[in-house]
């Protein structure tokens, strides 16, 4: 917790020991405030009289069974969470305003309330009647879930006292208020506060929390990171505006895999489950075109297929375009690179846009070779056979590098339909998952045989 005296950032959470107009860490202008003193505790050179005892490890496991987990019902949800909601756990779910947290979460809430949790939504932002309404647009109406319209913390924390629920959702923590901490809602040491009491709650009383945090501009948890460490689950709820497709996304999971995603589409009656997102993301496609690969990836432990499209046209401008949506713009830079100086194809002089179709980010590297053949499909104007699905991982020599999971990869893109794959050589050699392979050790090659150059 912060000491009296620090000051921080409310963009990017960074501490510092006296004011300034800018933060030094994010670069962002009149962000930095006071910290609000705690109430003053024991000296803190005196040691205290309480003593802890430690238990051995092997006592632990012995007695201690693995945490009884309880499902939604809702498998996407489920899956992210690592199986299921964890008692005495907090969770964060981050992201844009309106991106559809608080619908996720009453669908959620509701879940849970009829899987027998006590369900306790509590809501900052609207009205109780405003949620009941939203309820009812959802079909959810005679869920057993208890709403609250609070922001005292003090009352909120006195409430669940009392009721002993088994999961609660705050909307948001970014309108929870402390009155013991002297700054305004939202402000890094309110949320501060009002993260660390109601983690505590959960972990005191065995119940889940879980925590709405608004993200900014730049994709941070609004106010403080130091949030994102309190918890032990933080999940981002993501999407591009104007498409129907929401992804949340574990970054952070105590008890499962991280990395892991879950994906729904918008509909009017409320976020619906996507079970096969391959099939989704691929849906819009029509005959091939130049620009446009199928790039089999692996997100958390589930194989996706997307396409990567790319287009490549003389520049106007002195200084070429090169722009990115769903992908990593300094790793389209170093695949553009790689090109120039191991195979010879220059970009110079040309705008480069590459977009992953659906929405999706794409952070593997494993989609290196896929961009590859989408700019050089791009560039040459020639259209790839569209029953071909292609990953590997490009490295600077030119070398293509196997990447994990190969074999999940291949059987995704069999169940859709595609007949053949190209994917570096080397690697575990599992079954081809009835798709023919074209194996490549380097670039040039793939070049050649591919483009014929
Ligand atoms: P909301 O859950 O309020 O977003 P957040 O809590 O992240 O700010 O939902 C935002 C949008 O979702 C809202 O603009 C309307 C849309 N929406 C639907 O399309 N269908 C629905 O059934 C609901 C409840 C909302
Ligand atoms: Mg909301």
């Amino acid at each position: 917790m912060a000491k009296p005296g620090t000051f921080s950032c409310s963009a990017c959470g960074a501490s510092f020991s006296k004011w300034s107009g800018r933060c030094d860490a994010c670069g962002e202008w009149n962000t930095i405030s006071e910290d609000a003193p705690l109430s003053s505790g024991p000296a803190s050179k005196s040691l205290g009289t309480k003593r802890g005892r430690p238990i051995t490890l092997t006592d632990l496991s012995a007695n201690e069974a693995p945490p009884p987990r309880t499902g939604s019902g809702m498998a996407e949800l489920d899956r992210v969470l690592g199986g299921g909601l964890v008692p005495a756990s907090a969770i964060l779910v981050g992201g844009d305003p309106g991106i559809g947290k608080s619908t996720l979460l009453l669908q959620a809430a509701a879940r849970f309330a009829r899987a027998g949790l006590k369900t306790f939504y509590v809501s900052g932002e609207e009205a109780s009647t405003q949620i009941r309404m939203r309820a009812q647009r959802l079909g959810l109406a005679d869920a057993p879930v208890k709403l609250a319209a609070a922001t005292s913390l003090r009352d909120i924390l006195t409430t669940l006292e009392a009721e002993s629920p088994d999961l609660v959702i705050i909307d948001s923590i970014q309108t929870v208020w402390a009155d013991n901490v002297d700054s305004v809602p939202g402000s890094v040491s309110q949320v501060r506060a009002a993260a660390h009491e109601l983690t505590t709650f959960a972990k005191r009383k065995g119940a889940s929390v879980i925590m709405v945090g608004h993200v900014t501009k730049d994709g941070q948890i609004a106010g403080p990171r130091v949030v994102e460490h309190m918890v032990d689950t933080v999940l981002y709820f993501e999407g591009e505006r104007g498409h129907q497709f929401r992804i949340l996304r574990s970054v952070k999971n105590r008890f499962g895999p991280a990395d892991e995603i879950g994906v729904f589409e918008m509909t009017g009656g409320g976020l619906a489950e996507v079970a096969n997102p391959s099939e989704l993301f691929l849906s819009g496609r029509g005959d091939p075109a130049p620009g446009s690969v199928v790039f089999a990836g692996i997100e958390g432990t589930r194989p996706v297929l997307v396409e990567m499209q790319a287009l490549v046209a003389p520049s106007p401008h002195s200084q070429a375009r090169r722009a990115v949506v769903g992908w990593d713009g300094a790793r389209l830079a170093m695949v553009l690179a790689v090109l120039e100086a191991r195979c010879g194809i220059p970009f110079a002089g040309l705008d480069v846009y590459l977009n992953v179709a659906g929405g999706i980010k794409i952070s593997e590297p494993a989609a290196d070779l896929a961009v590859a053949a989408a700019l050089l499909s791009a560039r040459e104007d020639s259209s790839l056979p569209s029953e071909t699905v292609i990953f590997g991982e490009i490295s600077l020599s030119g070398a293509l590098r196997p990447v994990g999971q190969t074999e999940n990869r291949l059987k995704e893109a069999r169940k859709l339909g595609f007949t053949s794959a190209i994917l570096p050589s080397g690697g575990k050699s599992g079954g081809n998952g009835g798709v023919s392979l074209t194996r490549m050790s380097d670039l040039t090659a793939f070049v050649g045989e591919v483009f014929g150059a």
